[in-house]
């Protein structure tokens, strides 16, 4: 039997050599690796050992490297193959270098370095663009497939050291095209849900923009939304809405950002932004591209994790 990457630092899988953990979400572990040939190393995501029997999960994932294998965006995580090797799936995507917007949040509240606002907003306005190249992928026969993520969060939005935003983790997105998600099958990260999610109704992309919304609302703020509490007392909160005007939290907040972000917030999908380019529009006008854009966010993360870049930038050399 194989032995599971878990368990040793360096094993090959497959063509692969797999290097180092990289991370964990609730299905799965995600390692550094390495294919045989190719020159840059890549992330290869598998199912957690005791999640792999599971059959739902085992179906979850499939889908997940079915739908990654076909969406084409720089603001999307590069998939670019996916198999199975001694019975164990996986799928071996583009490595990204750097942290999950999650850790950003983290470590700038920690070293007390705010983002500045036109920072955020240019990273809000990349995985917006990431998010709508989802909710507009086509299958191969030009069919669109009526994507929706169903887990926008900090954690599944990767920042790279040399300042790219980038949306992944499509583990429990959902194809519209096969028909209506099971609205009992809960999914995502609780705090990070739709009213309609929690409430058990049937869903559609402006799911995603509420967990957008969301997302904006933290990371201008650097104030968690709906994060304490019972599952329940949380869903309670989610379902009524329940959102102190940001605002209250960063007086220097213009007004017009404000209703903007509580926009994507409302309570009824029909009140929220039809898509997330028109989000994307809506903010636009109150950020700059000359403050925020890649070079200020490759600038903002060496100065938060001046030893991760500075470990990333000696690794960069091209190893023999
Ligand atoms: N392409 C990648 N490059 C770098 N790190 C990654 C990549 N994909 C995932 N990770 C790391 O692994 C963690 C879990 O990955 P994710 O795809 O979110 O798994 P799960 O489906 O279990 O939530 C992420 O939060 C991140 O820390
Ligand atoms: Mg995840």
């Amino acid at each position: 039997m194989a032995a599971s990457p878990e368990e040793k630092k360096t094993l090959q899988f497959g063509d692969y050599t797999v290097v180092e953990h990289l991370g964990e979400g609730g299905m799965c572990h995600v390692f550094r690796a390495r294919r045989k040939g190719d020159s840059q190393d890549c992330a290869l995501k598998m199912l957690k050992d005791e999640r792999r029997n599971d059959e739902q999960l085992r179906d979850l994932f499939l889908t997940e490297a079915d739908i990654a294998l076909l969406l084409d965006h720089p603001n999307l995580i590069h998939t670019f193959d996916a198999g199975e090797v001694a019975g164990r799936y996986y799928i071996a995507m583009e490595l990204v270098e750097g942290r999950t917007l999650g850790q950003v949040m983290v470590r700038s509240q920690r070293t007390k370095v705010q983002i500045p606002p036109d920072f955020a907003l240019y990273m809000l306005s990349e995985i917006l663009e990431g998010l709508h190249a989802l909710h507009t992928a086509v299958g191969k026969t030009g069919r669109p497939l009526g994507l929706i993520h169903r887990d926008v969060t900090p954690q599944n939005i990767f920042v790279s050291f040399d300042g790219r935003v980038i949306l992944g983790d499509f583990g429990v997105a959902h194809i519209q095209a096969y028909g209506a998600a099971d609205p009992n099958q809960a999914l995502g990260k609780i705090g990070y849900l739709a009213p309609e999610a929690v409430l058990g109704e049937e869903i559609d992309r402006r799911a995603d923009i509420f967990g957008a919304g969301i997302v904006a609302y933290e990371i201008l703020t650097e104030t968690r939304l709906f994060e304490s509490g019972t599952d329940e007392q949380l869903m309670q909160a989610i379902a009524e809405v329940r959102i102190p005007r940001p605002r209250s939290i960063e007086p220097w907040l213009s007004k017009g950002l404000e209703n903007a972000l509580m926009k994507a917030l409302a309570k009824k999908p029909k009140d929220r932004y039809e898509s997330a380019e028109a989000m994307f529009y809506e903010l636009e006008p109150f950020w700059s591209k000359q403050l925020g854009n890649p070079h200020a966010i490759a600038a903002y993360m060496a100065g938060i994790f001046r030893e991760e870049v500075k470990e990333w930038r000696a690794r960069s050399v091209p190893r023999k």
